[in-house]
């Protein structure tokens, strides 16, 4: 049974009696649903254990607690629904809702699931040397949430069950029991009057119907980061432990290593204005990914001769070889030994990569997206309007 529960660390208040009336509620509905097990299935003696052991677990620990659900898919329902989002688009929704759940220190009721969208599943970025594989891609529509984080280390900072798990069945049941105390289907409320409004804050189970646009327009003030809770870094670092124990190996064997993030992909896509010119929101992006102008760029902060990871959604084979006449390079496919017996996809190949990339010594983005980062361009990663003419030719910066 799925159940992820953080040891608090500081002594319990006194709780309230509508509290521990809920409580009560749930341990008798629970103890209630363990002898009808009893009567009608005795031979089921797996899932009495179970149960047993989730009265015991729950008496002690989390029996006072509340719920909150946003939904068994992330950004669901919404315009993301039928296509669903890459990895850091979903991530950024998902982080909103843990934060909420943080906020109003409820268990968050966390999607089982992660949706895959099937445009950024293409296997390529596995093996730039083998022409052969270049179309494979992966079948998956979804991978279990289990497999790309470690919830159990996600449950440490904010308390989640699985929207798959037994514990999660018993609290619909039982909020159907409680009557009006039981569950709230909102829309449109705010995160404070969640915390302070009686009708909300005593409810044992908050079901939240999210902005159709992304789950992360509830978190209005993301662009503002003393309001951020859960900072950036929390996702990525809650890889689940197979993944980490894999980047632990690749990174031992890498040594000391710098390391650069590549985004061309769908970033350089540009279209055609009413003249037929070429035009693109990152007008220098597609120069500036270019290895020449990574050389260039980046030999002002890494040393000739230093290892360089390159993680990057460029496909063709060789595009980055001009920079093994100055460093090291690794892809992770050199490790493929290591990755292709484990991953599944691209969203656990990214999540990854990004362990990797983290471990470097320097990293350097794409983009500049904090003051102190070190970029590969000057193009602003966010612009949405302004349409420009791509840029090929040299500032005049010499190398
Ligand atoms: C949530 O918990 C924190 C500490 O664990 C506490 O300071 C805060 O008052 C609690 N908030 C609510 C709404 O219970
Ligand atoms: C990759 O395969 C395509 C089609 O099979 C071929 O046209 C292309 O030249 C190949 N590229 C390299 C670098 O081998
Ligand atoms: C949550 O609320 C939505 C919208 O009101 C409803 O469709 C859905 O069935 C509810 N889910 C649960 C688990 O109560
Ligand atoms: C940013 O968030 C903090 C904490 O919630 C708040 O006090 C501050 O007013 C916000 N700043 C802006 C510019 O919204
Ligand atoms: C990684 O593989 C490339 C060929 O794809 C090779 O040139 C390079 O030396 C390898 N790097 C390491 C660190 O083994």
């Amino acid at each position: 049974m799925a159940i992820y529960r953080a040891q608090k660390n500081k002594p319990q208040k006194p709780r309230s009696p509508v509290l521990i009336l809920t409580a009560s509620i749930l341990v008798i509905s629970i103890l209630y649903l363990l002898s009808s097990f009893n009567s009608t299935n005795g031979s089921s003696s797996n899932t009495q254990k179970r149960l047993k052991q989730f009265v015991t677990f729950n008496a002690k620990n989390t029996v006072y607690d509340k719920y909150l659900y946003w939904g068994n898919r992330i950004d669901c329902p919404g315009k993301h629904c039928g296509s669903c989002e890459g990895l850091g688009h979903q991530e950024s929704s998902l982080r909103c809702a843990l934060e909420e759940a943080l906020f109003l220190n409820r268990t968050f009721v966390m999607p089982s699931r992660m949706c895959i969208n099937p445009i950024h599943n293409k296997k390529g970025i596995l093996h730039q040397a083998n022409n052969e594989s270049l179309d494979d891609g992966w079948a998956a529509s979804s991978c279990a949430m289990d497999s790309l984080y470690d919830l159990k280390l996600i449950s440490k900072i904010v308390p989640v069950i699985l929207d798959n798990s037994e514990m999660w069945s018993q609290i619909l049941s039982t909020s159907l029991k409680m009557g009006s105390k039981g569950v709230a289907h909102v829309a449109g409320v705010t995160r404070s009057d969640l915390k302070e409004r009686s009708q909300y804050s005593n409810i044992f189970l908050i079901n939240r119907t999210a902005s159709p646009l992304s789950w992360f327009m509830e978190c209005k003030d993301r662009n503002n980061r003393s309001a951020i809770m859960l900072p950036y870094s929390f996702l990525p670092s809650m890889a689940s432990k197979k993944l980490q124990d894999a980047a632990d190996k690749i990174k031992l064997d890498l040594g000391d290593y710098d390391a650069i993030h590549v985004r061309r992909g769908d970033k350089i896509k540009t279209r055609k204005d009413r003249h037929g010119v070429d035009r693109s929101l990152h007008p220098h992006l597609d120069r500036d990914t270019r290895a020449e102008f990574i050389l260039c760029r980046i030999s002002k902060w890494v040393p000739a001769g230093r290892t360089l990871f390159i993680a990057s959604n460029e496909r063709t084979p060789g595009f980055f070889s001009p920079l093994s006449a100055r460093f090291k390079i690794a892809y992770a496919s050199n490790y493929s030994n290591i990755i292709d017996p484990l991953i599944e996809n691209n969203y656990q190949l990214f999540m990854l990569e990004r362990l990797i990339l983290m471990g470097a010594k320097k990293f350097i983005r794409t983009f500049k997206e904090d003051e102190n980062d070190l970029s590969l361009t000057d193009d602003p990663k966010k612009n949405t309007k302004v349409w420009q003419i791509p840029v090929y030719t040299k500032d005049g910066e010499e190398c």
